[in-house]
């Protein structure tokens, strides 16, 4: 019988999903605060923490206009620049000035000759008295790509650009808004995140996700990080921009395109092509997972506004987009800074992402249960004795973000590769930790199999705290993958306490006074001791060291009710030949063998079309939902 079988995995997903929803709805409840749950999150730079000076004797700033064939604009853009208050420092401007086109039109040649003239000399003759003046002057159209990418080579990681269109006007407060930016977000240790690529002094208008959320921020915020490109006033920091230069080249070179799902920039880029450059770059922020600072200063008001003159972007004239703020209508502090521990992180979705979550120990885990909903379920992923490619892993939390599966927690070993997803906003355990802080190293012998142990041990754990805390806990490895959601509506399974499957690393607890009762630290005792032993034994019979085999030994030891699940009814695995993308139709989801290579899982994926990664290990598409 199939049919009561199935009740389970339903019932574990209705939970999940009550919780997402949920969750989103509450996304405000204060989560842990970042810097107690995660000391290494705020990298600490050691040449400037040790530095006195707010930056670097070797800072240097340098303007970079991006102008064509206005002049009206390109005045009014310089004027503002120079009225700005730079603070003694030296702040050199370079002036970029596109060539008209070659076309036939209504201008004759002579007419554009005459205007590029005018533009140069004027610039020529624009008094900088803040450090040096550059003018560099094209022998051909290059357009806006070329004048954006070509416009910057850090020379180092103390130069910052600021990126100016010619129809922008800037606040004179500008430059001591950047400047304490810098200082605070830049050269304070404590507020440095190896995330942030730069500042946009735009007001943030647009949210480039189809179907995400509405942009909406309480009128507290001053400050908050936004993955999008802010294309009217942006700060660039070296490093990412750098990084970002070198990942163009290798793409463009390649014949890669800065193709990404689900975006409406997409749809720019397959109209404009390489006109544009903003596809590219919100392509590599989205693969690396990196973040603008924005400001939030109420009514309508920035620092610097685009008047939306008529040229590449603007048919015609559509006049400034927001309000210039200046001294007069000031009734903020524009300068105050906050520690970068209190802004809020939102993605191309405008959901919010909460960077930097590492669990260490219990108290850790507990932190966090206890700020999601009772009688909820949480997905636990174990890391640990599957493929370690970045891209397996990663495939996995792409189907995680489109079936807004959004309470699930990874579990391996510390490593590079777990912190990075827990940069990107991933809740992850390190079990090493995790398993020490519960004090029962002590009880393992170190040998062959002390890996298997240990993720044996930190299930166990886990499950207690989800008990404990009133939380169901679905535990699974990271050779499955989730791929569907339509078991939500079956009905919940009332009888059994535990589920176990019977080939394959799954295992569900309920959350109930019966299981609480024989999950106790005797039983926990129980499973170490029987994985202990069986990891004495000869390394042929270690079949039986997994975590589904012992616990399953243990509880009917216990007398738990325990449903059994044939792992073929729901599930479908992917190593035999004869595979068909229709056998999938009644599949919730795939799996494989957890000693198969990366490339084997990444052929069999891509023919059931369950690939969604790219070849950064990026996800293909941005996929929101609404809230
Ligand atoms: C400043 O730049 C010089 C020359 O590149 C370098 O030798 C020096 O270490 C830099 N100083 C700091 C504090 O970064
Ligand atoms: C410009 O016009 C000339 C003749 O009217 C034509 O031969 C040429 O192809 C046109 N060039 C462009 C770029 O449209
Ligand atoms: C702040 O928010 C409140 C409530 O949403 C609104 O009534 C008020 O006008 C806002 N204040 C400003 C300065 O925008
Ligand atoms: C660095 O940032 C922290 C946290 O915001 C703050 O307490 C500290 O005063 C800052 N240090 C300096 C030198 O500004």
């Amino acid at each position: 019988m199939v049919g009561p079988r199935r009740h389970l995995l339903p019932l574990i997903l209705i939970s999940l999903t009550a919780f997402f929803f949920y969750s989103y709805h509450h996304s405000s409840l204060p989560p842990p605060s970042t810097s107690e749950l995660n000391p290494n999150f705020i990298l600490s730079n050691p040449i400037h923490a040790q530095n006195p000076n707010p930056t670097s004797p070797n800072f240097t700033f340098i303007i970079k206009v991006l102008a064509f064939n206005r002049l009206d604009s390109l005045s009014r853009c310089l004027r503002s620049l120079s009225r700005a208050d730079y603070l003694d420092d030296r702040v050199n401007l370079h002036v970029y000035i596109d060539r008209f086109k070659l076309e036939n039109g209504s201008t004759s040649l002579d007419q554009k000759l005459d205007e590029s003239h005018r533009i140069l000399e004027f610039v020529d003759g624009f008094d900088w008295k803040f450090g040096d003046k550059l003018l560099h002057y094209r022998t051909g159209n290059v357009g806006l790509q070329a004048q954006w990418l070509e416009a910057w080579w850090p020379s180092s990681d103390d130069e910052f650009a600021f990126i100016v269109e010619d129809d922008l006007e800037v606040s004179s407060l500008y430059y001591q808004f950047v400047k304490s930016l810098i200082v605070n977000f830049y050269y304070n240790a404590s507020n440095y995140s190896p995330s942030i690529y730069g500042a946009s002094l735009q007001r943030p208008r647009f949210v480039p996700g189809k179907h995400g959320n509405k942009m909406q921020l309480d009128n507290k915020t001053r400050l908050f990080l936004y993955q999008l490109v802010g294309t009217w006033g942006q700060i660039l920091f070296p490093k990412p921009w750098k990084e970002f230069r070198l990942w163009y080249d290798k793409n463009k070179a390649k014949g890669i395109k800065p193709i990404l799902e689900g975006m409406v920039t997409t749809g720019w880029y397959k109209k404009m092509g390489e006109r544009i450059w903003t596809p590219w770059f919100i392509k590599f922020i989205h693969s690396h997972g990196y973040f603008n600072i924005y400001t939030n200063f109420l009514r309508e008001r920035a620092l610097s506004v685009s008047h939306r003159d008529a040229g590449v972007n603007y048919g015609k004239t559509a006049g400034p987009d927001s309000q210039l703020l200046d001294e007069s209508s000031l009734d903020i502090n524009v300068l105050e800074m906050h520690p970068l521990n209190s802004l809020k992180w939102y993605d191309f979705c405008f959901r919010e992402v909460l960077p930097g979550r590492v669990i260490r120990n219990m108290d850790h885990l507990g932190s966090f249960l206890n700020t999601l909903q009772k009688q909820t379920s949480v997905l636990f992923v174990s890391l640990i004795g599957v493929s370690d490619a970045v891209a397996v892993t990663r495939n996995i939390l792409c189907h995680f973000e489109s079936l807004n599966i959004r309470n699930y927690i990874l579990m391996g070993p510390e490593s590079d590769s777990l912190f990075d997803l827990a940069r990107r906003g991933h809740l992850v355990i390190y079990t090493d930790q995790f398993v020490e802080s519960a004090g029962l190293y002590k009880l393992t012998s170190k040998g062959s199999n002390f890996e298997a142990i240990r993720d044996i041990m930190a299930k166990v754990y886990v499950i207690k705290k989800c008990m404990e805390n009133g939380y169901n806990a679905l535990v699974v490895d990271g050779n499955m993958l989730f791929h569907s959601t339509d078991l939500f509506l079956e009905p919940k399974d009332t009888t059994n306490d535990f589920v176990v499957t019977n080939n394959l690393e799954l295992f569900y607890a309920k959350s109930s006074p019966a299981a609480e009762k024989i999950w106790v630290d005797d039983f926990v005792l129980k499973v170490v001791a029987m994985a202990n032993s069986l990891a004495r034994k000869d390394s042929s019979s270690h079949d039986g060291l997994t975590f589904v085999h012992i616990i399953t030994k243990l509880l009917e030891q216990n007398g738990a009710k325990i449903r059994r699940l044939d792992e073929n009814t729901f599930g479908m695995k992917i190593d035999s030949s004869g595979i068909k993308k229709s056998s999938l139709r009644d599949k919730k989801l795939v799996y494989w063998p957890t000693e198969m290579g990366m490339d084997s899982i990444q052929k069999w994926l891509q023919e059931l079309d369950l690939w969604a990664v790219d070849g950064d290990s990026s996800c293909t598409a941005v996929v929101c939902h609404k809230s």
